[in-house]
């Protein structure tokens, strides 16, 4: 696993262009903190360049998620036109829930899951720190829920290492077929095709908030695990498997 370091120090120290040494007793992680990212307008309902769709609860922070076509047509949003948030407050709830059954993650604030989404594009490992990606299709039919979920990692640590992620990454050629769907029941099609897992009811799946309360609660139990990724100390001890935590104890499943 040591073979990791140096490239993890590239990531960290390389491309996102600290202005100060590796030297981790000297505020690392403030100069993270400082890193310039792509703004979020708190007004905003959907970028239409990201995909992105932000509902507003009323219980605070942000419900995210990407959305396809037939995504945004199941959630009555415009597919064509942008959009602002809602003024009614019932109605950002209403839709914040209807995200969330479709797989989309509550966050405590924008910057947060900017941060670390940023730290993952550009190649570190998050594995159980980061919320998967949830990808739900509902049949036509109105019967049961089809629910295939992977990593939000983009690379994972080292081949040798035994270690293995908690959960798979994307398969290469997900993208490329989801894209394509035209109607729900495709889209459960292709889920079916990528091995998803059927529920009779959407309440079965343990991926799925069933209140928006449950969408809070499993968004702060991640803002924890991602206030550790921000200890670049903890982050070493936890690639190079020193770092309890690597173990089935810390997985999602078992909170
Ligand atoms: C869908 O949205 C339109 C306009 O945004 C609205 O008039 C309509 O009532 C909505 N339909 C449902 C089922 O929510
Ligand atoms: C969204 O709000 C901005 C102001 O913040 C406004 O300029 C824009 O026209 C609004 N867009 C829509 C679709 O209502």
């Amino acid at each position: 696993m040591l073979s990791f370091f140096p490239l993890f120090f590239s990531f960290i120290f390389g491309r996102q262009q600290l202005q100060i040494q590796p030297d981790v007793s000297s505020g690392v992680n403030q100069a993270m903190y400082r890193e310039p990212y792509f703004s979020h307008d708190p007004n905003t309902r959907r970028e239409l360049q990201s995909g992105e769709v932000t509902a507003y609860p009323s219980s605070g922070g942000i419900v995210l998620g990407h959305f396809s076509a037939v995504e945004l047509a199941h959630l009555n949003l415009s597919r064509t036109k942008p959009a602002n948030r809602s003024s009614d407050p019932a109605e950002e709830d209403d839709l914040a829930l209807r995200m969330l059954r479709l797989g989309a993650h509550w966050w405590p604030s924008w910057g947060l899951y900017a941060r670390h989404k940023k730290r993952i594009i550009d190649g570190i490992p998050y594995d159980f720190h980061f919320p998967p990606v949830v990808n739900v299709g509902y049949p036509s039919s109105g019967k049961g829920v089809w629910v295939f979920k992977f990593s939000a990692d983009k690379r994972t640590w080292d081949e040798e290492d035994e270690r293995k992620p908690y959960l798979e990454r994307e398969p290469d050629d997900w993208a490329g077929r989801i894209r394509m769907v035209l109607t729900m029941d495709e889209r459960c099609e292709v889920l079916k095709d990528f091995g998803a897992t059927f529920y009779e009811k959407v309440e079965d799946c343990v991926d799925i908030a069933k209140t928006l309360q449950e969408g809070v609660d499993k968004g702060k139990r991640y803002e924890e695990l991602l206030k550790r990724m921000e200890d670049l100390k903890y982050v070493d001890r936890w690639l190079s498997g020193l770092e309890k935590g690597n173990d089935a104890s810390m997985k999602e499943e078992d909170w």
